[in-house]
């Protein structure tokens, strides 16, 4: 019965725009036929997939429950203070707030709650690990705030440069001390920012949109054990859920953080998001997603050990947690387009990266970026992660010349297509 609604809904589709139907089957078709290595990228669970398909996208819910601008709140109410509660107790927060229509306005809404225009907030630099959505020149934050930011020691093993962060909290007195990153292979010493923050009075801020899946399975810190004043995380990268943002934070910063998101920032939230989130909350409590975190980290662990034996150059020398950035420049000669490239035409997805301190632009960087979270998803394991390395070396070095090029193809592709495709 559920599979002819869906059955029905597709066929209304491909009935009334053949075009976008087509296009619908051919990145189905891509998904399931490569190997989608781009770190920030998972495959939403089946049952988050069904809610963002259902009725809940119908509703207006402007407000919080309890408090809304428009009737029939009887299930959107329940299914946000589920959201909210699970947050709340999978990250051991005291507040949660899950309307975040994505990571750029989570990150926005603390800003515009806690700075004036001009304000000054350290984070880390892009080159090195930060987000754009810290402050990046060509952001409009960057424009409103004055964000400063630290490095991390190349020649130490991409450590955070401590004294370097130090001495900038002490010169600039930052209002907000902003850690997290979206190409940093490391795990943070959230104490250490703490410490730092305590002793000029600056508030703590962690975005954890990367690894907030991990953290939720205590292989990660939490930077709220560390005391932080707010963690923001995205749901829909490790966590496999909806396209969406989260805010936890302490208790005393709830009303300020809730009205900086509605009515400050967004109108109405996405309920069909926030009843993905809801169930999101509940399949990453379960021991199997735990089981599933540790094999993305052990992949990850793996894929670069095989990497390095190839003789690439990984940034930090490694990784530890999911997510590895190959200098490709020191590595093969060749930049990050190019690379990124290379590896798409045999069905590897990758994304090109910039490199701490790059000489080279964002768009033509020194380097690549791979993570396991979404092989993993499709039941790859460490014997697979050979295979990939393998293919990767023989690629970008050029050693495809020995064989004709659809064989590799093929061999990709029918290596991919063994595996299963959640949810598609
Ligand atoms: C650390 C970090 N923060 C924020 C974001 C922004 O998230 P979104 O793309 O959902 O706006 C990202 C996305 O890549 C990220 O990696």
């Amino acid at each position: 019965m559920l599979d002819s609604v869906l059955e029905k809904n597709r066929s209304y589709l491909q009935n009334t725009d053949s075009e976008v139907y087509d296009a619908l089957i051919g990145e189905e078709k891509r998904q399931k036929n490569g190997i989608e290595l781009i770190p920030s990228e998972n495959f939403a669970f089946p049952e988050v997939l069904a809610l963002l398909g259902s009725a809940f996208t119908n509703k207006y819910s402007e407000g919080y429950p309890g408090r809304r601008y428009y009737g029939g709140q009887q299930f959107t109410d329940l299914i946000e203070e589920l959201a909210r509660e699970r947050a709340k107790k999978i990250f051991r927060a005291e507040h949660a707030n899950v309307q975040p229509l994505s990571g750029s306005p989570m990150n926005q809404a603390i800003y515009h709650a806690y700075l004036k225009p001009g304000d000054t907030v350290l984070g880390m630099e892009l080159s090195h690990g930060g987000h754009l959505t810290h402050g990046a020149p060509v952001s409009h934050m960057g424009k409103i705030y004055n964000f400063i930011r630290y490095k991390t020691v190349i020649k130490k093993g991409g450590i955070i440069d401590w004294d370097e962060v130090e001495d900038l909290a002490y010169k600039h007195k930052p209002k907000i001390l902003l850690c997290g990153h979206s190409s940093y292979p490391k795990d943070l010493n959230y104490k250490k920012f703490k410490e730092i923050a305590d002793k000029i009075g600056a508030l703590t801020m962690a975005d954890v949109s990367h690894i907030g899946g991990w953290i939720a399975t205590n292989h990660l810190n939490n930077p709220l054990d560390a005391d932080f004043d707010f963690m923001t995380t995205t749901t829909h990268k490790s966590m496999r859920g909806p396209r969406g943002g989260l805010i936890l934070s302490k208790k005393e910063h709830s009303k300020k953080i809730d009205s900086s998101i509605f009515p400050g920032l967004q109108g109405g939230p996405h309920m069909n998001q926030v009843a993905a989130t809801a169930v999101t909350m509940k399949k990453i409590a379960t021991d199997e997603f735990k089981n599933y975190a540790f094999d993305v980290l052990n992949n990850a662990k793996k894929l670069a050990k095989e990497l390095l034996n190839e003789g690439f150059d990984l940034v930090t020398g490694g990784t530890e947690n999911h997510l590895i950035v190959i200098n490709t420049v020191n590595s093969v000669g060749l930049d990050g387009k190019i690379a990124e490239q290379m590896l798409d035409d045999f069905g590897i997805t990758t994304n090109k990266q910039v490199v701490p301190d790059d000489p080279n632009p964002p768009l033509r960087p020194s380097g690549i970026r791979i993570g396991t979270p979404a092989v993993t998803t499709r039941g790859m394991g460490e014997k697979d992660m050979e295979k990939i390395a393998k293919w990767i070396s023989v690629i970008l070095k050029g050693k495809e010349n020995f064989r004709s090029l659809s064989d590799l193809n093929n061999e990709i592709e029918n290596f991919s297509k063994e595996f299963n495709l959640p949810g598609i």
